[in-house]
């Protein structure tokens, strides 16, 4: 009789011990996941810019992540084709770029590897107004507002000031 009693305590035990290591797992991963989240910061929410202006979308990964390899995207979603620029594969494909941003939009390439994900937009028009969307599928999405101010609006003002 003994033994049997045993090995039912035994097994109880046991029982209550792959429960406590699952749980013990789950709560692990869970923690690992939530550590594993970057997140993309932009230094400001909106920028101000006089045309032909060069301009800086300020964004890196918090916590710092190397970013050389992952897709980035930045696009306008009003525009048609969306995209200002789309780096795949540690390559920018110019291709999926909308032509009226050609030569103008570029990455700080040798920062990558520290999270800058800065977009820089060259020669500032009045039609890049508009919101500014990042997006990569390991790192989700965050958004920026460019206004593009005139410099005749900047001295009509100051003159009638
Ligand atoms: C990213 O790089 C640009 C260009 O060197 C710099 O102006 C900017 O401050 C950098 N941003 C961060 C967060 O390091």
């Amino acid at each position: 009789m003994l033994p049997v009693r045993v090995s039912q305590s035994f097994n109880l035990q046991s029982g209550a011990f792959t429960v406590l290591v699952f749980h013990t797992v789950v709560f692990l991963s869970l923690i690992h996941s939530c550590r594993g989240q970057h997140k993309v910061v932009c230094l400001t929410e909106t920028i101000v810019a006089m045309v032909d202006e060069d301009v800086i979308f300020p964004c890196h990964l918090d916590p710092v992540m190397d970013a050389f390899g992952l897709t980035l995207e930045w696009g306008r979603p009003d525009l048609n084709p969306r995209f200002v620029l789309v780096r795949r594969d540690g390559k920018e494909i110019e291709s999926m770029k909308h032509p009226s941003y050609e030569g103008r939009t570029s990455l700080f390439t040798d920062q990558l590897k520290q999270g800058n994900i800065s977009l820089k937009l060259s020669k500032v028009k009045l039609s890049d107004e508009g919101r500014y969307r990042f997006f990569s599928p390991q790192l989700g999405e965050t958004a920026v507002q460019l206004v593009v101010g005139k410099w005749e609006h900047f001295v009509l003002k100051v003159i009638y000031i």
